[in-house]
């Protein structure tokens, strides 16, 4: 599998309703026919959250939710990029002169995102050009990772316009590194799933070296996929690269206090690696090692020897600089749990115990509460949808991605699923007067894979 190459094939465009529609909106926009399409999927994250960028294994699968892009290479250096959802404007620039601007998450710099890993991944100076339409239906700033799709979708555009072989594992990192351009510090799950899922499996997706290993989730449960229509945005604030830097300075602390080369390290992984000792110790390590009450600035200096500006230049992210509060016990606990929790969940979707619904909506249940108490990365509303849908049936549901807003992933007994739509719609999405809150229009049952085409 590590060697595979991204899937290709031919199609009957007249036998596909959105292809079809993609062709004449491409015609009448660029006033020529494309001459291949390009899709990458979202995902949904199962268990296993914030802890990719810490070095942990997740579980995530793809959603039939996806980004499509209808492509033309033309003899020009202009990247011409068009969206079939009219609030993205058109876009152009020279391929030869990619510039991502950071301060505004604007989409198209998601597209550069891609074109910039595979450019560079080449050493290519000269990209030819290409118009590009792009057409995506996974709700944006939701949590299931329409961003990442993106970027993967532009990365393989341009492979294969530029006529080139990678294989999925080398795209997905080429990807997962791009995607930092646009300033957030992201793991590597959101490109690794888009890449490397599969048709009726959640895959385990491990890193360094990446690999992902089928994970089979139990045949009489169905996950359900809920929009809190909460948006978030994770490049548009800082939430998202601060819980990042907490963690990399627990792990800088922890490995000072057990007496590691502390200034190499930047992954919680990496301090449980070097001691070689399981995460329920390094849970006893963090109690020992790091305290409660959040840290400032001055507190972490004094324990690691360094000056601020050090702290500020060599180890924060440009957002989190001025940042004045670190809660790295807290961080610390969720993600050593966390990790834990995705090799047991793996573990008994092997093992297939009769209780085995129960057993995964209990992990699922635990994880959503480190992320609300630990992580802080939920919010009041994921709060209420997670309470609603585990009380009209779900063995256990959390939040699911970056969160502080997005979606929610429930495990419903297949039996119970009418019922559960049925009670959650009326409860979260529709208002006391019988009609649908506007705002809140979003729940869908997924099973893994599918082809949305
Ligand atoms: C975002 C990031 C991922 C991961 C999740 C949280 O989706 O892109 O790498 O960190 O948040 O689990």
């Amino acid at each position: 599998m590590a060697t595979e190459s991204p899937a290709t094939r031919r199609v009957q465009v007249a036998e596909h309703p959105r292809l079809l529609k993609l062709k004449e909106m491409f015609n009448s926009k660029f006033g020529s026919i494309p001459k291949f399409y390009v899709r990458a999927p979202g995902r949904v994250n199962i268990i296993g959250e914030h802890i990719d960028y810490c070095g942990y294994s997740v579980l995530p699968m793809a959603v039939e939710q996806d980004v499509l892009i209808a492509v033309e290479p033309v003899k020009t250096y202009t990247l011409q990029l068009a969206n079939t959802n009219p609030l993205y404007p058109d876009f152009s620039t020279s391929a030869n002169n990619i510039q991502i601007d950071k301060t505004k998450p604007l989409w198209h710099n998601y597209f550069l995102c891609g074109v910039k890993g595979i450019q560079e991944h080449f050493g290519l100076s000269n990209l030819t050009g290409m118009n590009c339409l792009v057409d995506g239906n996974i709700p944006p700033s939701s949590g299931l990772s329409s961003s990442s799709a993106l970027v993967c979708c532009a990365g393989l555009v341009t492979l294969t316009a530029l006529g080139r072989n990678l294989s999925k594992v080398e795209l997905a990192e080429i990807c997962a590194k791009s995607e930092r351009y646009i300033g957030t510090e992201g793991g590597g799950m959101d490109q690794s799933i888009s890449f490397l899922a599969e048709e009726g499996t959640a895959k385990l997706i491990e890193f360094s070296p990446l690999r992902a290993t089928d994970v089979k989730l139990p045949s009489g449960a169905v996950f359900v996929i809920a929009n809190s229509c909460v948006e978030m945005n994770k490049a548009a604030t800082s939430h998202f690269n601060i819980r990042v830097m907490e963690c990399r300075l627990a792990a800088k602390l922890l490995a000072k206090y057990k007496s590691l080369q502390w200034d190499k390290v930047l992954r919680l992984e990496e301090v449980q690696a070097k001691l070689g000792i399981s995460l329920e110790e390094m849970l006893l390590v963090t109690e020992d090692a790091l305290h409660p009450e959040p840290y400032n600035p001055e507190e972490i200096c004094r324990c690691l020897g360094i000056s601020l500006e050090e702290l500020r230049t060599q180890i924060l992210s440009p957002n989190t600089e001025d940042v004045l509060i670190f809660k790295l016990y807290q961080r610390a606990k969720h993600v050593y749990s966390e990790a834990a929790r995705v090799l047991q969940f793996k573990k008994i979707c092997e093992e297939a115990p009769e209780d085995m619904v129960q057993l995964l909506g209990e992990l699922m249940n635990q994880s959503h509460m480190s992320c609300r108490d630990m992580y802080e990365c939920s919010c009041p509303e994921l709060d209420q949808l997670v309470d609603i849908c585990r009380k009209f049936g779900a063995q256990g549901s959390r939040l699911t991605g970056a969160g502080w807003g997005g979606c929610t992933v429930s495990i419903v007994p297949a039996d119970k699923l009418p019922s559960f739509l049925a009670n959650v719609h009326k409860a979260y999405y529709q208002r006391s007067d019988g009609s649908l809150a506007p705002e809140k229009q979003s729940l869908s049952a997924t099973k893994p894979g599918d082809d949305g085409l």
